[in-house]
C-alpha cells in the first residue's frame, strides 16, 4: 500500500475511535497520526514536534509497528506514553508512565515563573528556585533551560516521578543547574541551607477533589498515576500547606507561583490574604477568564 493511501486510511481510523481531551489541545487526528508514524520508524517527536517533519516512507514491518501503535491510541493508552514524548514550554521531554504528562494549561503556570525568575536575576544571580510536585520534571527543568542564571531543586513524593525527573534532567543537559530529589512536600528541604534562602518555589500540586479523581476520563484514571491528582476532600490539602509552609523557605521578597483548579483561585487568593504573611498576591487567568496560576510575594 502506498504511504498516501495508508495516511488516508489510519486518519479515518483515527477520526472514528478516538476521543481528544480537552486538556491536550495540540493532540489533533494529524498530530496524533504524525507522531505515531515517527514513532513507528524510530523517530521520537510529541505532537507538537511532529508537525512540519517530512514523514518517511515506512517499511512493511514499520507499518506493523504503526498500525499496533494505533490500536493502543484507540485503547486510549495516552499518546505522550506511546511516543515517550511531550513538549513543555517550547522544550522537547520525555514522557512515560512513572509521571503525569505535562499539560499546555500548565505553561500558563511555567511562564509566570519563568517571568518572575527573569526579573530576579537581573538583580542578583544565580535564583535559587524549587520545583515541588515535579513530576516529569517539566517545570523546574524548562524554567531552567530558559533562563541559565538559576539553580533549581525538584522534588516529589512518588520515586518513579523523581527517577523520570532525573532522566529528564540529563536529557535536556542540565545536571549542573536542575538536581531533583524524592520526598513528602517541601522535606528535602528542611535544614538552613533552605531557610529564607529560596527565591522562587513554583509549585503544580493535585488539587482534584477525592469524590472527582474517581470519575476521571478513562485515558487519565487507567493510565496517570492518581498521586498526580488527588488533592484530598476539597482538592486544596498540598495548596494549603504551600500558602503556609512556603515563607519558612522565601526569602524576604520571594515569590510562590502556582497552578490552581478551575474554580478554586478565589478561595486560595483569600487564604492568602488571611494568612498575613505575603504582601503581594496576584493571579493570571486563562483565555476563558478562569484564574489558573496564583502568585504571592513573602513580606
Ligand atoms: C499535578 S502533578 C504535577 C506534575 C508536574 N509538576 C507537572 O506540572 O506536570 C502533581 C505531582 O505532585 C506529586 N505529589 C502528590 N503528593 C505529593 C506530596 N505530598 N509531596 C510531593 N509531591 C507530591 C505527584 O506525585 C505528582 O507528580
Amino acid at each position: 500500500m502506498e504511504n498516501d493511501e495508508l495516511f488516508n486510511e489510519l486518519r479515518s481510523e483515527l477520526q472514528e475511535k478516538v476521543h481528544f481531551l480537552k486538556d491536550k489541545p495540540e493532540e489533533t487526528i494529524d498530530t496524533t497520526l504524525r507522531s505515531l508514524w515517527l514513532a513507528s520508524a524510530g523517530i521520537f517527536k510529541s505532537a507538537e514536534a511532529s508537525d512540519g517533519i517530512i514523514l518517511p516512507q515506512l517499511s512493511e514491518n514499520q507499518v506493523g509497528k504503526l498500525r499496533a501503535l494505533i490500536v493502543q491510541r484507540v485503547k486510549n493508552v495516552p499518546l505522550a506514553y506511546l511516543t515517550g514524548r511531550q513538549r513543555f514550554m517550547g522544550v522537547e521531554l520525555l514522557a512515560d508512565k512513572r509521571a503525569l504528562i505535562p499539560r499546555k494549561e500548565t505553561e500558563i503556570l511555567g511562564n509566570k515563573a519563568l517571568e518572575l525568575s527573569r526579573e530576579m536575576t537581573k538583580i542578583q544571580k544565580p535564583a535559587l528556585v524549587i520545583d515541588t510536585c515535579c513530576g516529569a520534571g517539566n517545570l523546574g527543568s524548562a524554567i531552567a533551560y530558559h533562563n541559565p542564571d538559576i539553580k533549581v531543586y525538584a522534588t516529589d513524593l512518588s520515586h518513579e516521578a523523581v527517577e523520570l525527573t532525573k532522566d529528564n534532567i540529563s536529557f535536556l543537559n542540565l545536571s549542573d543547574r536542575v538536581e531533583a530529589m524524592q520526598g513528602d512536600f517541601m522535606s528535602a528541604f528542611e535544614n538552613d541551607a533552605f531557610y529564607e534562602k529560596v527565591d522562587l518555589i513554583v509549585c503544580n500540586p493535585p488539587y482534584i477533589t477525592s469524590a472527582k479523581v474517581k470519575k476521571m476520563d478513562s485515558e487519565i484514571s487507567s493510565y496517570e498515576p492518581e498521586l498526580a491528582f488527588d488533592g484530598g476532600m476539597l482538592g486544596i490539602k498540598i495548596i494549603q500547606k504551600l500558602i503556609s509552609e512556603s515563607p519558612k523557605f522565601l526569602k524576604p521578597s520571594g515569590w510562590v507561583v502556582f497552578e490552581v483548579g478551575l474554580g478554586q483561585g478565589p478561595f486560595v487568593i483569600q487564604f492568602l490574604q488571611k494568612s498575613g504573611n505575603y504582601s503581594v498576591i496576584d493571579f493570571v487567568n486563562d483565555d476563558e477568564g478562569n484564574i489558573r496560576t496564583v502568585y504571592a510575594q513573602k513580606r
